[in-house]
Order: C-alpha cells, then structure tokens, then sequence
C-alpha cells in the first residue's frame, strides 16, 4: 500500500501533490493556446447546437456540484448563456422545466451517483441533451449521456475529492471557453490570453504546493477548533464552500461557506475569538469588498487566515495568517486558492487523529439514494 501512495503518507496527499500533473492531463490535446482555439472532442457533434441554446442546466452532488458553481461563473461570464446549478437529488423530485432545447450537464467523479444518474434519465426523457464531466472511464453516467468531456484526473482513492475536483473545474473552464468560441462571444485574442495562462497554471500550482509547511504550522494553531468559517465572493465563493467541505467531511470540525457578504446576515452572530475564520482574499475584482469584511471580523475578534495574492501588502496587515498563491486571471482562482484549504483539511485532521482516507460514514460513491 505504500508503494501505492508512492511514499506520501495518505492517498489525500498523493492526490493533492498529483494536481499539476492531473490538470495537464486534462488540458491535453484540448488547448491550443498559440491559435486561440479549444478542441472538445467528445461534445464536437453538439458544436453546432451550442450555438443556439436558451439554457445550460448543471445537475450534481457534494463536491462535484461545488465545481459545477465555478461553471456557471465561468460559463455566464465567457459563453453568456443563462446557467442554473442544481442538486441532483432536489431537481430529480420538484418536477422542474427542462425542455429539448436545455442542455444537462451531469458532473460525477465517479460517474455512479445514484440522484446524478436518475437526473439524468429524467431530463433525458423530457429530451434533454446531456452532456457528462466524469472521471472514471465507461462507468455509469457516460454510458446514459449523449456526450461528454472526461476529466482524466487518473483514479481517486481519497474518500474527499481533490484532483478530481481541480480536473472537473478545468474541464468546465473548457467547456465554458468552447461554447465561448462557438457563440462568437470571445475574441480569439482574448482566448489566446486566457489560454496561455490556463496553461500555466500547473505550475501555478506546484507554486501553491510550496506553502505546505507554512500550512502545517497554521493547521497546529487551529487543530482544536470546533468550529470555522470559509468565506469568499465571486470566483472565491464555491471556493469557500468547497473549503468547508472538505474541512467537515475529513476533521469533523463544523464548517460553514458562505459568501462573505452574506456574512451579515447570520454567520456575524457567530463570531468571537475561537472563531477562525478563512477569506478567500485574493486581487481580483472583489478585493476591496473583502477587505472591509475581513475588518468586521476583526472587530469582532475572529481570527483570521486569509488567502492571498503572491505580494499582497493591504490583507497582510489585517489578516493573522496569510497564505500566498500566484496571481493568475480572476477565472483561474478556484484552481489555485483551492490548493491551500485542501492542505490546511488534510494536516488539521491528520494533527486531529482522524483517518483521512476514510472518514466515517462516508463513502466514496453514494449509489443508493
Ligand atoms: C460522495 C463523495 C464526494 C463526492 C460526491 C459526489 O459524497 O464522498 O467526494 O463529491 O459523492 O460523487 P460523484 O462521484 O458523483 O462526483
């Protein structure tokens, strides 16, 4: 078994550590940043049909639906068609509108969820075109859609999903960029910048990897907690829930996401000085908002960890920890900030005694209801 963690101490690390590489393996022969041009083999025969669509309709469950929020950002934002986001098990049962116009798009690592499935057969029979984001090869999912991008991200073995979640961000982000190109909604100028750094950002991520020490020494400040809040906007809110996911799903400390300016209607109740708190802090669009809902916090007494751009001066001084990413396009941020709160679950649960691999009562693929 060690041979198989290929000497790390947990599948969840080896997963964590293999993400430069599984993300290129996902970009491969799919991005050609020098021609501005994206090439998505598996959903080529829809490239037509993309052109004219009315709605996009992302069904999913746990992680995988957090990475299908990035995508609906990623896709209203490039492709400027309306996105919905839903979770399998609510759209399966509330009878919902989906007619042969909408396209599905079904995200499963496993591609076996039970709920995801049986979406899928529901908006198939109301004549749906579905398009499937899976990583296992010929599993379930892929056989029942009518096209899909695979996400090659290479076995999962970690109950809580790491480089499959990174892999479908990144195939979304293609699938967001294609549809872009099709419609005419993006300028081939535009993509060519957007590619060529979408195709740095493997290292962006082997940069990211860096700060795991660091990372190890804030997770022994914040191991006895028992409770923590992700908060982030824009690009960075999936981000934040996928955070506390993860954090809840491997630690059992109790973790709430929430976009940060929702903080006020709720969560602020919450905060005093055992409350960590960690901001998705990054330069991006929504900054200087942040910054004035990391000094509430503050003047609450919480305690904060922020994630921050490379640099960063303004959150430093604010922030009691802070945790540097690389710069990168606003759109590429969940790749990146991602990395950091997969690191601060892993070694808080680790610190925490908890099996990693397997926490309790969850399983690796959920195909009963
Ligand atoms: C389980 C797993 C999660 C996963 C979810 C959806 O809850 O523990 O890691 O995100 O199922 O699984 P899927 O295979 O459909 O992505």
């Amino acid at each position: 078994e060690m041979l198989e963690k290929g000497g790390f101490e947990h599948f969840m690390l080896k997963e964590i550590y293999e993400q430069p590489r599984s993300i290129k393996d996902c970009m491969r022969g799919r991005i050609y940043p020098e021609e501005g041009k994206v090439q998505l083999g598996g959903i080529k025969d829809y490239a037509d049909k993309l052109k004219n669509i009315d709605r996009i309709i992302i069904v999913a469950c746990g992680t995988s639906w957090h990475a299908g929020l990035v995508g609906e950002y990623l896709i209203e934002e490039y492709a400027r068609i309306p996105v919905e986001v839903e979770y399998a098990s609510e759209f399966r049962y509330r009878n919902p509108i989906i007619t042969e116009k909408d396209i599905v798009i079904a995200i499963s690592q496993s591609g076996e969820t039970a709920d995801t499935m049986a979406a899928i057969e529901m908006a198939k029979e109301k004549g749906a075109t579905i398009f499937g984001v899976c990583n296992v090869v010929g599993a379930s999912i892929p056989r029942i859609t009518h096209a899909g991008v695979y996400t090659h991200a290479g076995p999962e073995i970690g109950v809580a999903s790491t480089k499959a979640f990174t892999a479908q961000v990144t195939v979304l982000t293609l699938m967001a960029f294609y549809m872009a190109q099709q419609k005419g909604t993006i300028s081939s100028s535009k993509l060519r910048e957007l590619l060529t750094e979408l195709d740095c950002i493997p290292e962006k991520i082997q940069d990211a990897l860096k700060s795991n020490e660091l990372i190890k020494t804030i997770s022994a400040k914040f191991k006895d907690s028992s409770n923590c809040l992700f908060l982030g906007r824009g690009y960075g809110f999936p981000v934040a829930l996928e955070g506390a996911l993860k954090l809840k799903e491997i630690s059992y400390i109790h973790a709430e996401g929430y976009p940060a300016a929702e903080m006020k209607h709720g969560p602020i109740a919450l905060i005093d000085e055992e409350m960590p708190v960690i901001f998705i802090a990054t330069k991006n669009s929504s900054y200087e908002k942040v910054i004035s809902n990391i000094q509430e916090v503050k003047a609450r007494k919480g305690v904060v960890i922020a994630i921050v751009t490379e640099g960063d001066v303004e959150v430093k001084r604010m922030a009691d920890y802070c945790i540097e990413i690389p710069e990168s396009q606003e759109a590429f941020l969940p790749l990146l900030a991602t990395i950091p709160l997969q690191l601060l679950s892993y070694h808080i649960a680790v610190m925490r005694g908890c099996n990693v691999d397997q926490p309790r009562n969850l399983a690796k693929s959920v195909t009963v209801e």
